[in-house]
């Protein structure tokens, strides 16, 4: 897997973190054009450049960090507000106008009274929480990369304006990272332009220049915009492999073995942070995969592998709302579908990483059914690898056994007896033996035992 590239694993990755943002498409690779172009443009080192590109892709590494506390706070879809609040300029009518058109807008009148009463009570209380949420979080996940200090700056100060009105610490001018600022620029030009195009978004960020943003780099990016072929680029489907090429690669770290895991570990912490009800899920899973993996036979090297995609098996729900996922009633059929979605998407994000494909197939399986009643693909027995159904025990049981929104935590004797009901239709014969054995004989790794 040596022959993989940081920026293509990154690249790829931080498709994951559109999902969370409620961003179209592609905005973390499109931000990385951007902020490079400007970096470029104001002369930068070249080691700068290569730092700026990491701050660019992993801007939003925080963001499933909040997403719940939003849910909670706003009564409303995390996706949709994070994706909207990012045009709130600041200004007290937009403010006002955000909140009330995001605040529990499905939620009964006295719920939603309540918590508008909450917001504007405590409003900047509450801003100041989520923020500071995500900037420590996305710092924190940055240095588990293995990024240095400058990068985990730079996420960490992403939400700071350029005249010390931003957060979490009202940081003012040149005292913000310039890779932040660099960053909050490009993520704003990126939001206008895809909904309003081009025109839009450079009038945005003229009109912001001084408050939000460095004016030096408001002037740099007019520059930038002048060149037709920037916006080429930028529109392009191609984007991605510029964006690859843009990368500073004498400055490329070495991947090993070891920085695998620990991308599949911080990634599974982002997914994890999403939401209360599923906290430590993807370490857990990750966990009793390696136990059976082991128990089955299945060889060190691949059981490393296979511990990854375990790790990363529901990267996918960073694309499902809260309100679904923390739901504490039972879904409706077309929330159970946007549920289902999220392996459908695992898939996809995995798949973006030439070295993973092989890893997202067996990790997207993960809800099939030996009796092909399962999702996304409805496939049969024969065509469900047994690194697939390994993850799946280790899911079922740990889903089980973990608090859920609607109910609490399960005890192993009564998961078990609700999974051997499953056995040879969803559940592997095999792999529940062996589960049933590790329990009796390690029970230091599970819960509650
Ligand atoms: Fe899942
Ligand atoms: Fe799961």
């Amino acid at each position: 897997m040596q022959h993989l590239k940081l920026s293509e694993l990154m690249g790829s990755l931080s498709y994951a973190l559109d999902l969370t943002e409620g961003q179209p498409h592609g905005h973390c690779i499109r931000c990385c054009w951007i902020g490079m172009s400007i970096g470029q443009q104001i002369g930068m080192a070249k080691e700068h450049l290569w730092e700026l590109y990491y701050v660019l892709l992993l801007k939003d590494l925080g963001c499933s960090s909040n997403a719940s506390r939003i849910c909670e706070l706003y009564l409303t879809d995390d996706l949709a507000f994070k994706r909207d609040f990012k045009w709130v300029d600041g200004s007290l009518p937009q403010v006002l106008r955000f909140v009330l058109r995001h605040t529990g807008t499905s939620a009964g009148i006295i719920s939603r009274f309540k918590a508008l009463t909450e917001i504007f009570t405590n409003g900047d209380a509450i801003a100041q929480e989520l923020i500071q949420t995500r900037c420590t979080r996305g710092a924190d996940i940055a240095r588990r990369l293995r990024f240095d200090e400058p990068v985990a700056d730079g996420i960490h100060s992403l939400d700071e304006h350029w005249d010390g009105h931003g957060r979490p610490e009202a940081l003012e001018g040149e005292k913000i990272p310039l890779y932040s600022r660099i960053a909050l620029l490009s993520q704003v030009i990126d939001v206008v332009n895809c909904s309003d195009g081009l025109e839009a978004a450079l009038a945005e960020v003229l009109s912001r220049s001084g408050t939000w943003f460095d004016p030096a780099l408001v002037e740099a990016f007019v520059s930038v915009a002048g060149n037709a072929d920037f916006w080429k680029t930028l529109d392009s489907a191609d984007i991605d492999k510029t964006i690859l090429a843009l990368e500073p690669g004498e400055f490329e770290k070495a991947l090993d073995e070891d920085f695998f895991d620990d991308v599949a570990e911080a990634f599974g912490q982002v997914v994890d942070a999403k939401s209360p009800y599923t906290s430590g899920h993807s370490a857990r899973v990750g966990l009793y995969t390696s136990l059976l993996a082991e128990d089955l036979g299945i060889s060190q090297a691949r059981q490393r592998w296979l511990k990854r995609g375990a790790l990363l098996h529901d990267v996918g729900k960073l694309g499902v709302s809260n309100t679904i996922l923390d739901k504490p009633g039972k879904l409706t059929d077309q929330e159970y579908e946007a549920v289902k979605l999220h392996a459908v998407y695992t898939g996809k994000i995995l798949e973006r990483v030439h070295a993973f494909k092989e890893l997202a197939q067996v990790s997207s399986a993960h809800h099939e059914r030996l009796d092909g009643k399962g999702y996304p693909l409805g496939i049969m027995a024969d065509q469900i690898a047994l690194e697939t159904r390994i993850i799946t025990t280790a899911d079922i049981f740990d889903a089980i056994t973990a608090e859920r929104p609607y109910r609490g935590a399960l005890p192993i004797e009564k998961t078990l007896s609700i999974m051997q009901e499953s056995v040879g239709t969803a559940i592997d014969p095999d792999c529940f033996a062996s589960l049933k054995s590790l329990i009796a004989r390690h029970p230091e790794f599970f819960p509650n035992t």
